[in-house]
């Protein structure tokens, strides 16, 4: 059985776990987002950027899912990191989507060498006060980029979806995120290649418990309060990584999981200029 959704800061209900749609595009997205739907997802992360708004929103209207009932993100790129410019990417996505409203808009990127990311989170503001979209948030944000928007507008962002795995644990910004109310997105939630998802002490555990190792690693984020996004274009694995409520992992074994972090240093750097768009 689901457990209830996590209530986001200004009142809204989040999944626990999403589906991730990069990098599918156009009628295979369409079906990867239909099939899932069908499995039971109810949030689906989309993204300007990813180029199959328009596929995720065919996707949608196909399954009958009456919308109230699903939950939808996409996020928007620098060329909008403006007030006006984020109405406009907002009002775009919706043409793209063909929906009337997003469940939740973020900044993809902070892009900070741009300086623009504090005018962005302004028109995001602007988008929640007027009742446009129900949740607002930010990605790939650090704490020090937080602290500033938050300053700035004294609005504290929903979410922050992030690079996150079991061994990118992203302690110091998870910490940050939990003192503020910020609910965690976990972007790559099974690792970028196979390599943990062949790791021993994943497999080991994942064998003791006749599951696979994919479950447990995201069974660590349902455990942890952290939302993962995986992706799948296989019909079998999307409903393995839905599959995550029926077992529970030990202390010992989220204390085994946890030595696998490779610290902050792993993930991809956000004030790297080489990195965002
Ligand atoms: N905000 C950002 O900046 C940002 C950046 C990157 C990604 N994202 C979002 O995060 C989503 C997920 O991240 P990601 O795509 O990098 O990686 P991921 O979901 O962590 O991993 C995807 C890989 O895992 C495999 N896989 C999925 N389920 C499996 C299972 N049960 N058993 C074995 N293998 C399995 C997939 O292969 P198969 O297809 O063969 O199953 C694919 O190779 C993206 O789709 C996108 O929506 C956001």
């Amino acid at each position: 059985m689901t457990p209830p959704p996590i209530t986001l800061l200004h009142g809204v209900d989040i999944p626990r776990i999403g589906l991730g749609t990069w990098p599918f595009v156009g009628e295979e997205c369409q079906q990867i987002v239909r099939t899932a739907l069908d499995l039971g997802y109810r949030l689906i992360d989309t993204s300007h950027k990813y180029d199959n708004e328009d596929a995720v929103g065919e996707a949608i209207r196909r399954s009958g899912i009456p919308r109230d009932e699903l939950f939808v993100t996409s996020k928007f790129n620098k060329e909008n990191h403006s007030v006006d410019g984020v109405r406009t990417a907002y009002e775009e996505s919706l043409r793209r989507t063909g929906l009337d409203y997003l469940d939740l808009f973020l900044i993809h990127w902070p892009v900070p060498a741009l300086n623009r990311y504090v005018d962005a989170w302004e028109g995001l503001v602007a988008l929640l006060e007027a009742g446009s979209v129900r949740a607002i948030g930010v990605s790939n944000f650090k704490p020090a980029h937080l602290d500033r928007i938050i300053a700035a507008t004294g609005y504290v962002p929903d979410v922050n979806q992030i690079q996150l795995s079991i061994d990118i644990a992203r302690t110091l910004p998870r910490t940050a995120h939990d003192n503020l109310g910020i609910t965690t997105e976990a972007w790559s939630p099974l690792g970028r290649g196979a390599t943990l998802r062949d790791n021993e002490q994943v497999t080991a555990i994942a064998h003791h418990l006749g599951r696979s190792p994919a479950q447990v690693l995201l069974r660590w984020h349902v455990q942890m309060g952290i939302v993962p996004i995986p992706r799948s274009s296989n019909s079998q694995q999307l409903a393995q990584n839905l599959d995550l409520f029926d077992f529970e992992l030990s202390p010992a074994q989220m204390s085994v999981l946890d030595t696998l972090d490779r610290g902050e240093d792993a993930a991809r750097d956000s004030d790297d200029p080489s990195n965002g768009h």
